[in-house]
């Protein structure tokens, strides 16, 4: 990571890997500059801070200071449109990323350059911080810059203090404020609903603000994830155009302004959602935002998500370079209708199977009233009597008797209102005192703002991990949105949204601190919360409660432009028309976990998924941690087909599907590869065959990485074949 401070004009480039101080200069930059990119800030002769240019790296830094002198577009009175951190109230005129009220009742703000260091972490990650100050309120800004520079991802957020005679009121705060020049913008965001998650939209972006925003509260991103992509002068492919990726690191209300301003500029403001969220600010205490992330490529989304995936393996995900545990799951082959001898033999199952640990999924807990259904007993989390005469432990022990681990599953933000807990602690609960109650699946959600609930939610994982320290695995689940957003106690209601986030964090904080790498899962009734705020602390999430393998394959290859393989959490269940073999093969582009009923598989059918988790545990590395490529989209083709190559591009795995059941389709022509090495040979073989089928394609064949990235392979997919996973291995 380099960062150089230069001064403008005719004077030398000043390279400093520490910098730390004053400007003294009329004009300064700024760049942080990451392998291919350079994001440059420039201090202005009135020290105001503006970013000047955001895109690839130039060879010669000082040239950095010519860019703004090839710009021909119209004025801007108020010189703020490229702030890089947009104050309001002054002289600015447009959407800012900070609006306040002083402590003297005044709501205006000017923030301008005071100083900046750089601190070099290690030889890949570098962190920029930048104070501004206002020269009338004692009121100050410390934008933070972490830039990564393998994988040029940047993390922006803010934080945010004053000094003045009074509480000042926050009534914005974003974490980044971009500014981007480019001919045309091109959104690509998602939205979603329980079951449809990932849906894509792309469009162009016009004049005025898009805003991309939850107020959902928990499971924030039921309607709408926080993840959005941005391409410039065209919409990018997978392999050719630019394009941006972000998203913002915070498991609550966030929000995401788009704003082609009046140049033709795109100004992109992200964080917190301010929605019902004036956030009062006491003298010398500090409001740090959470972060937003971003990722520049000028070679297409392709190039973007495996930046972004290896910097998630690398620094984000939970142990992203550990391993995971293949599960059986007994939530659809069961529900909540089983008792310690029907688990005995899901245990069985679980050692026949092959995977590494049973899954018990919702309604092992809660005796008064129990937990027979998604009316009752949520926040009673002891052991149901009557279905676990000898609770979890014996369970435990049972499976390890078994040659299994054990993991269970809490939903411990939230209440059933029959149940003891909301019996004993109304005033734990979300709800307006005055209004009725409003239930989101027959619940509703507990108050982390309060000390106590965090110490109660804490103590309920706590407790489970206590009296099972085999215990191996917990899956997370937070099915209701916030209806009537109130709590008994903060005293500042105000802060709510954002208070609870940190109060789950705090929580998570503190499992972590205690079971640093017991695997966990973030589900929410599918994917409604998945981000980088909440997977620092969850080794896989849940991307859908949808395991039609035909609707994965689609809501699967949103994601892994944000995510990785291996924490997306793929079970294969009887969702939809397709064979065991497609929906198996589905699961194995992620973590591959089972929710079946072993018992009732034909022998054949047994016979395939016991070979199918064998040969998952020697290609599982590859899925993990090699690059992806999305070789076929199926939104445009009859065959989905996505590849997985390691790093020394000795070994790919290639999965493709049917998905399209019109007469006569299928890979009518070769899918070409992507990520080998030309120069190298490769063998190529079908792998994960049903039993008694057998593959039209020839073993052991070898082909030339050249071959194979320039011509390609046919797979064979068609009506009579419809998923195929072909294995390539350098031939030496
Ligand atoms: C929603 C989850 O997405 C499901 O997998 C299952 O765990 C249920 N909740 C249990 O209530």
């Amino acid at each position: 990571m380099k960062i150089k401070l230069c001064l403008t004009g005719v004077l030398p480039v000043l390279v400093l890997l520490i910098v730390s101080g004053r400007l003294n200069a009329q004009s300064a930059l700024i760049p942080i500059e990451t392998a291919n990119n350079a994001l440059v800030l420039r201090v202005e002769p009135n020290k105001d801070l503006q970013t000047v240019y955001f895109g690839r790296r130039l060879a010669t830094g000082s040239e950095y200071a010519l860019v703004p002198s090839v710009y021909r577009q119209s004025s801007d009175p108020s010189g703020m449109f490229n702030s890089a951190y947009t104050s309001s109230g002054s002289r600015n005129l447009i959407e800012p990323a900070i609006t306040v009220t002083h402590a003297d009742g005044n709501y205006s703000l000017d923030l301008r350059f005071v100083s900046q260091q750089l601190t070099r972490i290690n030889d890949d990650v570098s962190l920029l911080t930048v104070v501004l100050k206002d020269p009338v309120y004692d009121f100050e800004v410390t934008l933070y810059y972490r830039s990564y520079y393998k994988e040029d991802v940047i993390e922006q957020w803010s934080m945010i203090r004053h000094h003045e005679k009074g509480n000042v009121i926050l009534h914005k705060f974003a974490s980044a404020n971009l500014h981007l020049q480019a001919g045309s913008y091109w959104l690509r965001q998602y939205h979603g609903d329980w079951a449809k998650e990932m849906q894509p939209e792309e469009s162009r972006l016009t004049h005025g603000i898009k805003t991309l925003d939850s107020k959902l509260g928990a499971r924030a991103n039921l309607y709408q994830p926080p993840v959005f992509m941005v391409s410039l002068d065209r919409p990018a492919t997978e392999d050719e155009g630019t394009v941006l990726y972000g998203g913002v690191e915070w498991s609550g209300n966030f929000r995401v302004d788009l704003e082609v301003d009046p140049q033709d500029n795109l100004r992109i403001l992200a964080g917190i959602n301010n929605y019902a969220s004036p956030y009062t600010l006491a003298p010398n205490e500090a409001f740090t935002t959470p972060p937003c992330w971003y990722t520049l490529s000028d070679k297409g989304k392709g190039d973007a998500s495996r930046k972004v995936q290896r910097w998630a393996r690398d620094y984000k995900l939970l142990d992203g370079k550990g391993t995971r545990l293949t599960l059986l799951n007994n939530w659809e082959s069961t529900y909540f209708d089983f008792n310690e001898a029907r688990l005995a033999e899901l245990l069985k199952d679980t050692k026949k199977l092959g995977v590494d640990l049973f899954l018990l999924d919702d309604g092992w807990f809660a005796n008064k009233y129990p937990r027979n259904d998604d009316h009752a007993g949520l926040g009673d989390w002891q052991p149901n009597k009557s279905k676990l005469p000898n609770g979890i432990s014996s369970l435990v022990k049972e499976a390890h008797a078994d040659g299994v681990k054990f993991g269970i599953w809490v939903e411990p933000e939230m209440v059933n209102p029959k149940s003891e807990l909301y019996e004993q602690h109304p005033d734990w609960v979300i709800k307006q005192p005055k209004r009725e109650e409003h239930y989101f699946r027959n619940q509703l959600v507990l108050d982390l703002t309060n000390p106590k609930v965090q110490d109660f939610v804490f103590g309920v994982v706590d407790g489970l991990f206590t009296q099972n320290p085999d215990l191996a695995y917990i899956k997370w689940d937070c099915n209701a949105v916030m209806y009537n957003a109130a709590s008994a106690t903060l005293k500042d209601q105000s802060h709510f949204y954002v208070d609870y986030v940190r109060g789950l964090y705090k929580v998570l904080e503190r499992l972590r601190a205690k079971y640093p790498k017991v695997p966990m899962m973030l589900c929410s009734g599918g994917g409604g919360r998945v981000d980088y705020g909440a997977l620092q602390y969850f080794t896989e999430f849940w991307p859908s409660d949808n395991t039609d393998p035909l609707e994965r394959i689609f809501i699967q290859w949103e994601y892994s432009y944000f995510y990785p393989a291996m924490a997306s959490s793929n079970h294969v269940t009887d969702w939809g028309k397709q064979p065991l073999k497609f929906r198996t093969d589905v699961a194995m582009m992620g973590k591959l976990g089972f929710d079946v009923v072993v018992s009732k598989l034909s022998p054949q059918d047994l016979k395939f998924v016991q070979s199918a988790v064998s040969s998952y545990n020697s290609i599982k590395d590859v899925i993990w941690q090699g690059d992806q490529f999305r070789l076929s989209d199926p939104s445009a083709n009859s065959v989905a087909s996505v590849l997985y190559v390691d790093e020394g591009k000795s070994r790919s795995i290639m999965f493709n599907y049917l998905v399209n059941y019109r007469y006569g389709a299928g890979s009518l022509l070769p899918i070409r590869l992507k990520g080998l090495d030309p120069a190298r040979n490769y063998r190529v073989s079908e792998i994960n065959l049903y039993p008694g089928t057998s593959s039209p394609l020839e073993a052991g064949k070898v082909y030339s990485g050249d071959f194979l990235m320039k011509v390609g392979i046919n797979p064979e997919v068609h009506a009579g074949r419809t998923s195929v996973v072909l294995m390539f291995e350098e031939a030496r």
